[in-house]
Formats: C-alpha cells, sequence, structure tokens
C-alpha cells in the first residue's frame, strides 16, 4: 500500500452547534473532532463543551469549508481514527486594494500532526484547496503563517508587515498636534459597547486601506475580551476607549489591558494595545494621544503598526519610540493576475508585457500591462510565460509587489524579476504606492 492509499480526505462544511440551552448544545462530531485536532496542533488547550460550541458557531457563521485527513485505524489507545492527522481550512472575505474590494480565498489552521509529517499531506491539501479556488474564480489566496519557509512554494508571497512597538509614555510623550482636543474627542467605552461599533469602524478602515483583510465572525468577541483563551469567562481585565467625529459617531476605537511589566526589560507599568482601529489621521492620533497620556503608566506596547507609522512623525520627542520587531503577517497568492491587476490604481503610467511563472500553473502566462491616468487595462496574451515579455516574474514575487509591500527595485535586486532595466523601471513607477499595505486581521 503507498503512503497516499492510508489516508483518506473528507471535506464538509463547519456544523452548526444545535439550539439547545446556552452552552449545552451538541457540536456536530466531525467538527467537534476537527477542531480538538487544531488545538492539538498549535498546543493549546482543549476546548470544554462550551468553548467548543462557541468555537463551532463562529466556524458556521464563516460558513468555512474543513479538511481533514483521516486514516482508518488508529491503534489502541491512540486518539481515535475519528480525529483528523491532518486539518485545513478555507473560507471567502475580502481583500482590500485601498481602491476596490477583492474575493479572497482565506486558508487557516494547516496542521499536520507530527506522526504524519514530510509525506506531502500539506502539499495535497494546499494544490487541491488552491485548484478548487481557481476554479471557482476567486482571484487570490491569502493566508498568515507561524513560519516563512513553508509557504513559498505554493506560490505566497509575504504582502504586508507590522512593527512591534514600545511608547515612552512618562513626561517624554507628547503629540503636539493632538493638543486642546485638536483631533477629536476621546472618551472611555464600556467594554461591551465594542462589539456594537467595531464592525462599522472596521468596515469603514478595511475599505480604504491597501492590504487589509475583512474579518472574520469571531473577532469582536476576541478583541473585547469576551474570547478569553479557552477560559469560559471574559477577560475582565480589557479596557476599551472610542474617539468621536465631530458629529458625535464613533470613527475609531481601541481596547487595551494593563499588564505586570516586571517581566520585560524594565520593571514598569506597562499597557498592551489588543486591537486598535482608526478611520482616520485624526482618530489614530487621537487615541493615540489618549493612551500616552495616562496616569501611572510608563510604557505602551503594539505589535500591529503600520511599518511606515505617522506616529514617530507627530511625536514631540521621536526617540519615545522604539520599534522592538517586524515580522510578516499577509501571506497573499495571486490566482487570476488579470483579475488581481485590475484591482487597484498605478502610479505611473505606461505599457509592458508581463510573463508570469507558477510552480502550480494557475496563474502562468503572459500579459500586456498598460495603465493611463493611473487605471490599469490588462490583456493576457499567452497562457504561459513567454520568454520574449519585457519583464518575468514569479508569482509569489507579483504577490508581494501587487499591492506595494515590495517594491519592484528589491524584488529585481534579489533576483526575483528579470527583464531590462529601462522595463523594471517603469515597472517600478506604475507599482510605487504611497503608504505600505497593511493588514490588522489576524486568521
Ligand atoms: C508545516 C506543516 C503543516 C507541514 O506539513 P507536511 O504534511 O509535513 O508537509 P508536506 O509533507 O506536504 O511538505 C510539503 C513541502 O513543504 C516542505 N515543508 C513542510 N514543512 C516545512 C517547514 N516547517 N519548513 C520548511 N519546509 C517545510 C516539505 O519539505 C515539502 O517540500 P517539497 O514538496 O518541495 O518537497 C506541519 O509540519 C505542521 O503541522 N506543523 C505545525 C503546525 C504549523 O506550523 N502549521 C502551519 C500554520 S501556518
Amino acid at each position: 500500500m503507498s503512503q497516499h492509499d492510508q489516508y483518506e480526505i473528507r471535506r464538509f462544511r463547519a456544523g452548526r452547534p444545535d439550539d439547545g440551552a446556552a452552552g449545552s448544545g451538541a457540536v456536530p462530531p466531525e467538527t467537534e473532532a476537527w477542531l480538538q485536532a487544531v488545538n492539538r496542533g498549535f498546543y493549546d488547550q482543549a476546548f470544554t463543551p462550551r468553548t467548543l460550541r462557541r468555537e463551532a458557531g463562529y466556524y458556521h457563521a464563516d460558513d468555512r469549508l474543513m479538511t481533514g485527513v483521516y486514516v482508518a485505524d488508529a491503534p489502541r489507545y491512540s486518539v481515535g481514527a475519528e480525529v483528523p492527522v491532518a486539518t485545513f481550512t478555507s473560507f471567502t472575505n475580502t481583500l482590500s486594494t485601498g481602491d476596490a474590494l477583492l474575493p479572497a480565498h482565506l486558508i487557516s489552521d494547516v496542521t499536520v500532526r507530527p506522526t504524519h509529517r514530510r509525506r506531502g499531506l500539506l502539499r495535497r491539501m494546499m494544490t487541491d484547496s488552491l485548484a478548487s479556488a481557481h476554479g471557482a474564480g476567486l482571484p487570490i489566496a491569502a493566508l498568515t503563517a507561524t513560519e516563512a519557509t513553508i509557504y513559498g512554494r505554493f506560490g505566497f508571497g509575504v504582502a504586508t508587515q507590522t512593527s512591534t512597538v514600545e511608547l515612552d509614555t512618562t513626561s517624554r510623550f507628547a503629540l503636539p498636534m493632538a493638543e486642546d482636543g485638536a483631533v477629536g474627542v476621546v472618551e472611555l467605552a464600556r467594554r461591551e459597547a465594542i462589539a456594537e461599533v467595531a464592525g462599522d469602524v472596521f468596515t469603514r478602515f478595511h475599505e480604504n486601506t491597501r492590504g487589509s483583510v475583512g474579518r472574520q465572525a469571531a473577532y469582536p468577541a476576541r478583541i473585547d475580551g469576551t474570547i478569553n483563551g479557552y477560559r469560559e469567562e471574559p477577560d475582565l481585565s480589557v479596557r476599551a476607549a472610542l474617539h468621536y467625529d465631530d458629529d458625535g459617531a464613533p470613527d475609531g476605537y481601541l481596547t487595551y489591558r494593563y499588564v505586570d511589566g516586571r517581566g520585560s526589560t524594565d520593571a514598569v507599568p506597562v499597557i498592551k494595545i489588543l486591537d486598535l482601529v482608526a478611520t482616520g489621521p485624526d482618530s489614530y492620533l487621537g487615541l493615540w494621544n489618549f493612551i500616552g497620556n495616562l496616569d501611572l503608566i510608563e510604557r505602551v506596547r503594539y505589535d500591529t503598526a503600520r511599518i511606515d507609522d505617522p506616529l514617530p512623525w507627530a511625536m514631540a520627542d521621536t526617540r519615545g519610540y522604539r520599534v522592538t520587531g517586524r515580522s510578516d503577517l499577509l501571506w497573499l497568492r495571486v490566482l487570476d493576475p488579470i483579475a488581481c491587476l485590475q484591482a487597484r490604481r498605478y502610479s505611473g503610467d505606461g505599457e509592458l508585457s508581463l510573463a508570469v511563472t507558477d510552480p502550480l500553473d494557475l496563474a502562468a502566462g503572459t500579459f500586456d500591462v498598460g495603465v493611463s491616468g493611473g487605471v490599469p487595462s490588462v490583456q493576457q496574451t499567452a497562457t504561459g510565460p513567454r520568454t520574449d515579455a519585457d519583464v518575468t516574474i514569479d508569482v509569489a514575487s507579483l504577490s508581494s509587489a501587487f499591492l506595494g509591500g515590495a517594491t519592484i527595485g528589491a524584488l529585481a535586486d534579489a533576483g526575483r524579476i528579470r527583464g531590462d532595466e529601462t522595463a523594471i523601471r517603469k515597472l517600478a513607477r506604475m507599482f510605487a504606492v504611497d503608504r505600505a499595505p497593511y493588514c490588522i486581521t489576524h486568521f
């Protein structure tokens, strides 16, 4: 028997928990075994019946397609054969190009049990999923990655990055332009109120932010402390604040928590920002002005800041802003180059032919790309990458460059783009962006 023959792949939609009394409804057994397998894969604590029911409800609301890989028999005393040895989910949400919202094939919950690794299970689940998304006409796939070496081979490239920042909020902290209410009003909010306003505020942020991904159903509960690890009770240490526009409507919010700073390098009182969503510069600076001026607090930490954050430029003392880390967040994988390239505006006009190579042959082809007045027009001229195209790019690099997360110049210098220098410069001018793409959705 070949290794492949011992596995059965099953796909199913996340089952809805029964409508029993709160906390007592049953989750369909296949969904339960699958969710518990994901927990094991990420070393999380097992679900209780109540947290399982809640999780299943969110998966159902996202309309997730779950893939499980099963073995026919399991040895005595081992985890049963009803528990998958590998898991994978996909669901649809939108990716913002800043100019349009593209339907995106989101991939998550990728686990392979250590005892079944390196037998091609990830490759099978991934290639099947990408092929079916491509067949269904979805223009792009997206994921977030635990390791940077896994997904490039499937055509994914890093598309957005974020910084981890630490602010000194002692008397050194000052935002001159935010003084005297110049950037609007901020007020403490009830923790429970955040779920009511977060959706609308995020939607406005999402539509205008290149690189943003729509949030899954669990998000409001995740950011306001209702989901508290695997505990059943909410995290009551979560606090919230809202920024109001001139008409008194919320246009930004943040949730945060006091953390004991004693474990850190400086033993000082610290606030950790859990989620900060601002729909414009006023709400962004207004919220920072609030959090930076809390009494008794000496540091504020935030691990999802823009890499081109305006905050230090607004501070009187820029040295109070320290970047302590940087990491990739969103990985993109172009499936349909025409739909993707036509979903954004460009900075430079011109015409050139672009050959795209693809290890899975889903997005491969040669395309005439023309931009006039910033508006693109893209036509396919060959089903494969033609050797006489002006520029040749692999699909992972195209996915990184698509929203400006990687510059064309950097990709060319890294040997990821080939072509004559004039064409590469032209492509670089076209793709240039005024702000780095930014994603604050973890999925
Ligand atoms: C990462 C993981 C999903 C890989 O699953 P797998 O079934 O062993 O992978 P496959 O056998 O299908 O390997 C596919 C390819 O990826 C490579 N690969 C797999 N895991 C890798 C890793 N961690 N780092 C680098 N390459 C890796 C394999 O060498 C193989 O390459 P090839 O096809 O070019 O020869 C699995 O190790 C796992 O569950 N890890 C823990 C959870 C996790 O990190 N999940 C990812 C969440 S984003």
